[in-house]
C-alpha cells in the first residue's frame, strides 16, 4: 500500500506549500488543522489537481486528546503514514510578564506537546517498516533565547533538539527526521502572533513557497537541520560562535520597530 504523507497545519503558509511539494510527487495526503471548511476545498482542489487521495481531518491540536484521536482515525481508516510533518504552529508576541497565560499555554501544547505526541505515536511504525521521513517545522529562533517572544523561542528550540536526538536515534533504522529552521516567512503568523514589523523581519521576509521548497528537498536528502536563506545560515554560526549575553541582546534588539 502507498505511504501517506501527514501534515499538520497544512492550510497556508509553509503547511499549504509543502502539501503541494508531495501532491505534484504524487504522495496521498492526510491534512490536519481546525478550519474544516478550508480542508474540505484542499481536498476537492488537490484531488483534482493531482489526482491523489486527500483525507482531511479538523482537529484542534491544543486539545489534549486530539493526537491520540488523530491516530486512532488513521488507524482505523487502515492509512499508513511513510511522511510526518509537524508543522502546526504559533508565536505569542510581548513580555512574557504581559502575555496572557491561557495563550502560552496553548503554544506549548501545540509547538511542543502535540509534537512531541505525533512523533511517538507515528514515527514508531516507520522504524518496524524501516523507512520513513519526518519533517519537524522548528525555526531559526531555536538557535536562541529571544525576549519578547520568550516562550516561542523556547518551544523552537525544543523541537530542533528533539529532531537532532531523533535523528541520531532512527538514521540507521530507515527513518530519516530533519528540522526545518526557517528565519522570518511571509505567512499568516506574524498577523496570529501579533509582531510588530521589524526592519530586520522586513529585510530577510522569505515567500513561504520558497521556504517550503527548500524544506522538502532537506527532508529527501535527510538533512539533520534544514536552514532556508544565506543569510539565514549565518546565524546558527554566529549563536555558536559569540557570547550568549550577545546573542540574547542581539535577538532583542532584531524585534525592536
Ligand atoms: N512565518 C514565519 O515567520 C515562521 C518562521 C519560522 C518558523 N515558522 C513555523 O512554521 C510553522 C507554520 O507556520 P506558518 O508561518 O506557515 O503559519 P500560518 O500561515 O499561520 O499557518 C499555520 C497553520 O497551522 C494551523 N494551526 C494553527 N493552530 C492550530 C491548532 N491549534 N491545531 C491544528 N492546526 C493549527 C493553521 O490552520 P487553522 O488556523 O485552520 O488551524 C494553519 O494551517 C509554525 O510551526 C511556525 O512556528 C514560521
Amino acid at each position: 500500500m502507498e505511504g501517506y504523507a501527514l501534515i499538520t497545519g497544512a492550510t497556508s503558509g509553509i503547511g499549504l506549500e509543502l502539501a503541494l511539494n508531495f501532491a505534484k510527487d504524487g504522495i496521498s495526503l492526510i491534512l490536519v488543522a481546525r478550519g474544516e471548511e478550508k480542508l474540505k476545498e484542499l481536498k476537492s482542489r488537490f484531488e483534482t489537481d493531482y489526482a491523489v487521495d486527500v483525507r482531511v481531518y479538523a482537529k484542534d491540536l491544543t486539545k489534549d486528546k486530539a493526537a491520540e484521536e488523530l491516530y486512532e482515525a488513521i488507524m482505523e481508516e487502515g492509512l499508513q503514514v511513510d511522511y510526518l510533518v509537524n508543522n502546526a504552529g504559533f508565536g505569542s508576541f510581548g513580555r512574557l510578564v504581559d502575555t496572557d497565560l491561557s495563550v502560552e499555554k496553548d503554544l506549548v501544547k501545540l509547538n511542543v506537546l502535540s509534537l512531541l505526541e505525533m512523533n511517538k505515536r507515528f514515527v514508531k511504525p516507520m522504524a518496524e517498516r524501516g523507512y520513513g521521513y519526518v519533517l519537524n517545522v522548528a525555526s531559526l529562533a531555536a538557535f536562541m533565547p529571544g525576549p519578547v517572544m520568550a516562550n516561542y523561542y523556547a518551544s523552537k528550540a525544543y523541537v530542533l533538539s528533539l529532531s537532532e536526538a531523533m535523528h541520531e536515534e532512527l538514521k540507521h533504522q530507515g527513518v530519516k527526521v530533519s528540522a526545518l529552521c526557517p528565519g522570518p516567512v511571509k505567512t499568516g503568523f506574524q498577523e496570529r502572533a501579533k509582531m510588530q514589523k521589524t526592519p530586520a523581519s522586513k529585510a530577510f521576509m522569505m515567500e513561504a513557497k520558497a521556504v517550503a521548497d527548500i524544506g522538502y528537498l532537506g527532508m529527501w536528502r535527510g538533512k539533520a537541520v534544514v536552514v532556508p536563506g544565506t543569510f539565514e545560515k549565518v546565524i546558527p554560526v554566529l549563536t555558536r560562535l559569540l557570547p550568549r549575553s550577545l546573542v540574547r541582546k542581539a535577538a532583542f534588539l532584531s524585534q525592536q520597530e
